[in-house]
């Protein structure tokens, strides 16, 4: 971030609690994405000059849908007993004798299924990485976001090409003006899908966001747009002290309740229904905005930001994360595909850089900003009124 893009930084005043002092002040531009993988030899490195890359990521759909498939078949919860041959898989998830070995087979060459012999009789069993992160009950579970991924973004990626030339949503809204959640929360089955994907999503982060912020100088925290409420699952359970709110559309509160009271959180925190285009926040000593700006155009990030300003105690916190584009738009591709995923999912939305969000926090009101890499593509932005 260069020095005319931050924020002014004033000397932070003492209050008492909650305690005004903004975290560190650094730089929340991710690491490249691992997917550009910089070490790979380019010509701009001085490497060969060779078709590998471009073949590699032309073809990602390859790859990328046998792993979809293999959680919509629900292959690796039926390894969560122990290994099973093709024959006995092919029973128990459903596959064609044609497609069976050579799906399998696949995914052990892509290091998504373990193999133990050959032939017939070979033995396939979950990694490490897919027993801890596509195994529904393991606490590391994030099949919830590729199911959605499989059931909806797939499908709508397939006319990316009409959404860049129109600019147009190319999801269940696409023929129609209707705000962006309303489509989706009007079906009790994609709602559950949805906010499950977006646990999953969230789940990696948090305890990033539990240690790079300084919760024990706060007392309360809302999250807006809570979705199920992982976020104030995790943070109630680590600081003690805290309570929150968690702030969504009435649809969600039924999913919201259910998955607290599984946390054992419901006596720390509670549901309340609203929309944040219409009503006033609630308040709280920390606002969290998480995955939230990027679904709404600029001036309704704007004016999001400044109802938590109004919302906030003076020495309030608003936090936001996001997969945060790097300052120079050049390294996060992450980001940047998040970014076209919005345009495919939404009207207005984008994604944006730490230093964008820094203006956009000074603008509405925001004493101090600092910003913050939480986990992989993921950081935070963090305005102290
Ligand atoms: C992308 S999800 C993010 C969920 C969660 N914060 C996370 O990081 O995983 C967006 C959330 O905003 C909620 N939301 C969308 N429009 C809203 C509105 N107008 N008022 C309140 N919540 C809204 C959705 O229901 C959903 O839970």
């Amino acid at each position: 971030m260069s020095a005319s893009e931050s924020a002014a930084e004033p000397p932070p005043e003492q209050h008492g609690t909650p305690g005004p002092t903004p975290p560190p002040e650094r730089d929340a531009t991710p690491g490249p994405d691992p997917a550009a993988d910089p070490s790979a030899p380019s010509p701009a490195r001085g490497g060969p000059v060779t078709a590998d890359r471009i073949m590699e990521i032309g073809m990602g759909f390859w790859p990328a849908k046998a792993l979809l498939s293999a959680v919509e078949l629900g292959l690796y919860p039926a390894l969560s007993e122990g290994p099973r041959t093709a024959a006995e898989l092919r029973d128990r998830i459903g596959l064609h004798p044609r497609a069976a070995r050579d799906f399998l087979d696949a995914l052990v060459a892509l290091g998504l299924l373990a193999r133990d012999g050959d032939g017939e009789d070979g033995r396939y069993a979950n990694t490490p990485e897919t027993a801890r992160f596509l195994v529904p009950g393991s606490p590391g579970y994030l099949g919830g976001f590729l199911a959605m991924a499989n059931a909806r973004l797939y499908g709508f990626w397939g006319r990316l090409t009409d959404g860049l030339r129109t600019g147009r949503p190319q999801n269940e809204i696409r023929d129609r003006d209707t705000p962006a959640f309303d489509a989706r929360h009007a079906d009790p089955v994609r709602l559950r899908m949805f906010l499950q994907a977006m646990t999953g999503l969230t789940r990696s982060l948090l305890p990033a966001l539990g240690e790079k912020f300084p919760w024990d100088r706060y007392k309360s925290v809302a999250d807006i747009g809570s979705g199920e409420g992982s976020l104030l699952g995790h943070l109630v359970t680590v600081f003690p002290h805290l309570t929150g709110v968690g702030f969504d559309l009435p649809p969600v509160g039924g999913p919201f309740e259910e998955f607290t009271a599984a946390a054992r959180i419901s006596d720390r925190v509670r549901f309340v229904p609203g929309d944040f285009l219409r009503d006033s926040l609630p308040p709280a000593d920390v606002l969290v905005f998480g995955h939230i700006l990027h679904d709404w155009d600029r001036d309704t990030k704007l004016k999001l930001l400044a109802k938590a300003h109004d919302a906030l105690p003076e020495g309030g916190a608003v936090i936001v994360y996001e997969s945060l584009v790097d300052d120079a738009r050049r390294t996060n591709a992450f980001g940047l595909l998040m970014s076209l995923n919005m345009l495919v999912e939404t009207p207005g939305g984008f994604d944006f850089t730490a230093a964008d969000c820094r203006r956009w926090l000074t603008e509405t009101g925001f004493r101090s900003t600092s910003a913050t890499p939480l986990y992989g593509p993921e950081g935070m932005v963090v305005g102290i009124k």
